[in-house]
Formats: C-alpha cells, structure tokens, sequence
C-alpha cells in the first residue's frame, strides 16, 4: 500500500491522521524507546530532510523543541513550513534524519509497529489551516470519534471531555450543530478542541488563522494564547507576527527547506541577520 500523501487537497488530512496508524505498521520508521535527548527537550529533529521526486521540501533540518515552549515559524510559502509540521506528525516520511518525541527516537530506516506509531501520535495533535472537521459528523461528534477510535474512551467519558474543551475553547453551545452551521472561527476553535481531547503532549498548529477574517482569527489566537499559558508545547506556523512576538518563546525563519535564522522573537523581527529574511519581513509587513 502506498503511504505516500501525494493530495495537496487538505479534507482528507484529519482522516488520515486517524487511519495512518494502521497502515504504518507497513511502514520503514521503527520507534526506539531511548531517552538520549535531555529531560527538558519534547522534541528533537536531527537532520531531517524531505524530498518530492527531485524537489528538496526540506533539507537538513534540526530543531529542538523544549517542554512548554511556544516555537512560532514563518517563512514565505514553498519553504517548507507544513512538510516540517506533517514530519513531526508523521502525516509525511522523512526520507532522512531522526524524530526524539519526548524520549522516543524515530529511526527513518527501520519497520514501526502500530503500537508504537499509535503512542507517538497521541502524543501530538494538529490543527489545519482548512479546520477539516468531519461534515457529516455534530461538533460533539467531531470531538468524540477520535477519542473513542484511538484512545478507546467511552462514549459517555469521551462526550464529557469533549464538552469540557468545547466550553473551554467558546464553542459549548455549538456541541449540537454540524459545521457547516458554525462560523470559520467556531470551526477551528472545535478543531482545536478535538485534537485536544487526545491529551497531547505537543501541539502543531499549521496556518490556523490564514482561512480566518482577522478579527474572528483573533478569536482563535486568543484561545492559542490561553493554551500556551497553560504550558502546552507549541509549535504554530504563522503569518501573524504580532502573534509571533508576543506570544512564542522562539521564532524560527524558513526559506528554500532549510532553517535560515532562529532566536527571540522580537529581536529576529526587529534586526533579522540575512538578507532572505530582511525581505520575507518587509514583505509580512507591508501586508500589516
Ligand atoms: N505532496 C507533495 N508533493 C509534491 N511536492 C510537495 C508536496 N507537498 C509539498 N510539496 C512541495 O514542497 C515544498 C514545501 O511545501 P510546504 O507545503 O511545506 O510549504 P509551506 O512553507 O508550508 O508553504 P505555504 O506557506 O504556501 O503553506 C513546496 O515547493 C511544495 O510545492
Ligand atoms: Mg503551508
């Protein structure tokens, strides 16, 4: 079976989040339980690269990511900012370099168990930019499924939870509506409220606002806001850079698949090093 996602069409992503767990048992990745990275560290990247045919999506990429960190990432677009998030999800196979998740090392030459896939993934939840909620499927629906299919909750336990995050994140009164009925902004608060209810470890946010009018998106940012102060490690690939200064502890600066410049927010965005990022900057503001 191939594994390969070759659709760039964003519905089918939350599915197959869900269903890839079966099918990786097929795959080359194995999980080895190490705890070589430091205690402080909820992930590590070491050299990892993608390739599309000829076409590098990634190159070489290393980043650490420290427990309760908000790492926020722009770049302009091509440059690899979502094959980075969907590597650390797993929703894409590196070609090469090594994935740590909280202690447990992905090696991308070896076979990976269900199981093993299964504990990874539950440890990581996504947030798409197109909210890919389940159309057929109530708000409460949405956020019960995942929780009965891959963390075996009861009905009754996981509706609970779910309601819990859904009046956590704004949306409680929406639980008996589908989406189509809810505004883009309650759809990706419901979205958030979903991949929440697995109890990540880590949350991966690609473009959550870019489908959003920007004062709905800032409905979204602020739940984003109250989620990193709670301490969740976040990683939130964004064009919004006032998001970026206030609320990550790092900014990372993509371009071409590799990491370009790094470090705090602010000070990256006021005197960025290279020339590559003085303009992607320039052009991020202007837009502003
Ligand atoms: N499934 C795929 N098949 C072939 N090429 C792909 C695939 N996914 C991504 N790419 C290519 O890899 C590169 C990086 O894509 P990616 O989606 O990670 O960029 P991005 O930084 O997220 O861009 P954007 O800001 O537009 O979302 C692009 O050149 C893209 O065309
Ligand atoms: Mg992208």
């Amino acid at each position: 079976m191939c594994l390969k996602v070759l659709s760039t069409d964003c519905n089918w992503q939350f599915e197959d989040y869900l269903t890839r767990t079966h099918l990786q048992s097929q795959s080359r990745m194995k999980v080895q339980y190490m705890s070589q990275i430091p205690e402080d560290l909820a992930l590590q990247l070491r050299n990892i690269s993608k390739f599309y045919d000829r076409h590098t999506a990634l190159d070489d990429v290393s980043v650490d990511v420290r427990k309760g960190e908000v790492v926020a990432v722009i770049g302009p677009s091509g440059s690899g900012k979502s094959t980075l998030l969907r590597c650390i999800n797993q929703l894409e196979e590196p070609d090469a370099g090594e994935l740590n998740i909280l202690g447990d090392t992905l090696d991308f030459t070896r076979r990976i168990t269900s199981q093993q896939l299964t504990a990874l993934r539950r440890r990581v939840g996504m947030v798409f930019q197109s909210f890919n909620l389940f159309p057929h499927m109530t708000v409460l629906r949405n956020v019960t499924f995942p929780q009965e299919r891959i963390l075996k909750r009861s009905k009754s336990e996981a509706a609970q939870r779910a309601m819990e995050l859904l009046e956590k994140v704004g949306v409680a009164d929406k639980a008996h509506q589908h989406p189509q009925k809810c505004s883009g902004g309650q759809q990706q608060r419901v979205a958030i409220a979903r991949a929440l209810a697995l109890d990540p470890n880590i949350m991966l946010f690609d473009e959550p606002t870019s489908a959003l009018d920007p004062e709905v998106g800032m409905e979204v940012l602020s739940v984003m806001r109250r989620l990193a102060d709670t301490g969740m490690t976040m990683m939130v690939v964004t064009h919004e850079i006032h998001f970026a200064a206030e609320v990550a502890d790092r900014l990372i600066i993509m371009a071409d698949g590799q990491i370009i410049e790094e470090g705090n927010p602010r000070e990256l965005i006021a005197a960025p090093q290279t020339e590559r990022a003085r303009k992607f900057l320039a052009a991020v503001r202007g837009q502003l």
